[in-house]
């Protein structure tokens, strides 16, 4: 359908052009269009970026004392759309232009089939999330593959829509039998009924506990977790760690806790016999340290086993990778140390599993999985504290080397520029909703390669549940109406006044 002709000067990037009378309602921010190529006469797809609006009869320099009266408007005003050139259909891809584009030649809707052909994949391994947003009939779908073995992000301010936005990725991937696990602060996913999928919740209280393997844990890791901590514990912690590492290979919090106790008991004096094992080291630790440290830390790790998470085997990772399941690490319950704590250590052996199984065929993480964190700038921030970040480690090293085996991460948060920048650049696929505060669209622009200048210009003009998807997943960068979720959603808007009014 003809809505137009090129005029002005053109480049390879992009053109103006003058309405063909009737056809301004098809003229909108984000429509596609066509247009012939000089050379080769193939269609060129471009998008409208930019509408300027003139009219002869108000030019810029009449000033405020003008008086409009009668005079008839519509009869000096045009309307001049700009139009980004996205490039020629070339192999089920999209190419840039190599000749220009002529003054003059004629500008057509791009029809839905052509969009259709540039956005189809593979429907065996595509999900489908939305459609155009200036198009209800073309439906956007995104490489299942891509999207996991590089890598994701869903970024966007509060309320934009970035869990449900999760939420229907989510049921995408479960449809084709996948294995997904979502770190999940605020409880929110816990609740997703699947009628062909089965989901899993672990938690930081109640029935079904995320366990983690205390043997894993360095001093380091302790102090984080014991913010208290002094130097002297912290020490005598290692020491003990160093003699329990030495004795078992691997222990829980009970078995450090046994032995600060036959320290405690050997510097008061007591003549106790230890079967556990010989007490060589022991020794020489408790000449070091007061019985006011020994007990002080007896009395930390006490509270930290009392949690009910530090044990001698992590929960199995058998039960959380599995085919068709959406496992939910619900956080709602844990502070941010003991939260950062379970993504590292679940992220790292999961990986490492995976790492095992792909190079040695052993172990039983046989089939690759995709692992959603919510909240992301809390588990691989940016800023430079003065304690070590573990999850951070974890999910820079999945960010790289993830790929080779299978272990996929998309990372969803509020605060984009809060993000670790090594991170987020990894993550190839965007899926970046409203963002309003100019520090996040720079920070975004800065750290992702193919987010634009004119990507991010859009972002403060998305509406609820519109997303901009550029990346590796999609083969052209849309703008996507989220589709409707056909699982329950929560986090849903409070009505404030309403509940005041109840
Ligand atoms: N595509 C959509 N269609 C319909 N409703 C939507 C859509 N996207 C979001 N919503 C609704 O908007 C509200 C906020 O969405 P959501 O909880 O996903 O935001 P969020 O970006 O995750 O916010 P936060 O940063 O606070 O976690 C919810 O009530 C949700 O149901
Ligand atoms: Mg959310």
């Amino acid at each position: 359908m003809e809505i137009g002709q090129v005029i002005g000067a053109t480049t390879l990037r992009g053109f103006r052009f003058v309405i063909t009378e009737g056809m301004e309602k098809y003229v909108k921010r984000d429509e596609f269009v066509s247009v012939k190529e000089s050379v080769t006469n193939m269609d060129i797809l471009g998008v409208i970026k930019e509408i300027t609006i003139s009219n002869e009869l108000l030019p810029d320099e009449f000033g405020r004392d003008l008086r409009l009266g009668d005079i008839l408007l519509t009869e000096g005003e045009y309307p001049v759309p700009t139009v980004k050139i996205l490039g020629y259909v070339y192999e089920n891809g999209i190419e840039l232009p190599r000749y220009g584009i002529k003054p003059g030649a004629i500008v057509n809707l791009a029809d839905d089939a052509m969009l259709e052909d540039i956005l189809r994949q593979d429907d065996k391994k595509s999900a489908f999330i939305g459609t155009i947003s200036t198009r209800n009939t073309v439906p956007v779908h995104v490489s299942i593959n891509d999207l996991i073995s590089r890598h994701c992000a869903v970024l966007a301010m509060t309320g934009a829509g970035k869990s449900y936005t999760i939420g229907v990725i989510i049921e995408e991937l479960l449809k084709k039998k996948g294995s997904v696990i979502v770190f999940d602060p605020h409880g929110e996913y816990k609740n997703i009924k699947f009628m062909n999928s089965k989901t899993v919740v672990y938690g930081i209280k109640g029935e079904r506990k995320i366990k983690i393997e205390a043997h894993s844990l360095r001093s380091g890791d302790f102090a984080n977790l014991i913010p208290d901590i002094t130097d002297p514990q912290r020490d005598l912690l290692e020491e003990v760690l160093g003699i329990a590492s030495k004795f078992y290979e691997k222990y829980d919090l009970k078995v450090i806790i046994r032995i600060l106790n036959i320290m405690y008991d050997k510097k008061e004096g007591k003549d106790i016999q230890t079967d556990i094992f010989p007490e060589t080291g022991i020794k020489d630790v408790i000449k070091k340290v007061g019985l006011s440290t020994i007990g002080a830390l007896i009395r930390r790790i006490e509270r930290l086993n009392r949690m009910g998470i530090f044990d001698m085997e992590g929960t199995e990772l058998g039960d959380i990778v599995v085919r068709n399941q959406l496992t939910v690490i619900d956080l709602s319950d844990a502070d941010e140390r003991v939260a950062e704590t379970v993504v590292a250590t679940i992220g790292r052996r999961i990986f490492e599993g995976r790492k095992m199984y792909v190079r040695e065929g052993d172990g039983n993480l046989k089939i690759p999985t995709f692992i959603i964190i919510e909240e992301a700038h809390n588990f691989a921030p940016r800023s430079v504290e003065d304690r070590p970040i573990l999850s951070r480690n974890v999910l820079k090293k999945i960010a790289r080397e993830g790929r080779k085996f299978g272990v996929g991460i998309c990372i969803v948060s509020q605060r984009p520029n809060k993000l670790d920048a090594d991170v987020l650049s990894q993550c190839n696929t965007q899926i970046i909703m409203k963002i309003v505060n100019p520090s996040d669209q720079e920070y975004i622009r800065q750290s992702v390669e193919t987010v634009t200048e004119d990507i991010v210009r859009d972002l403060p003009s998305l509406s609820r549940g519109e997303a901009i998807i550029v990346g590796s997943a999609v083969r052209l960068p849309v703008t996507v109406k989220i589709r409707k979720r056909t699982t329950e959603v929560s986090g849903d808007d409070i009505d404030i006044v309403g509940e005041w009014n109840k």
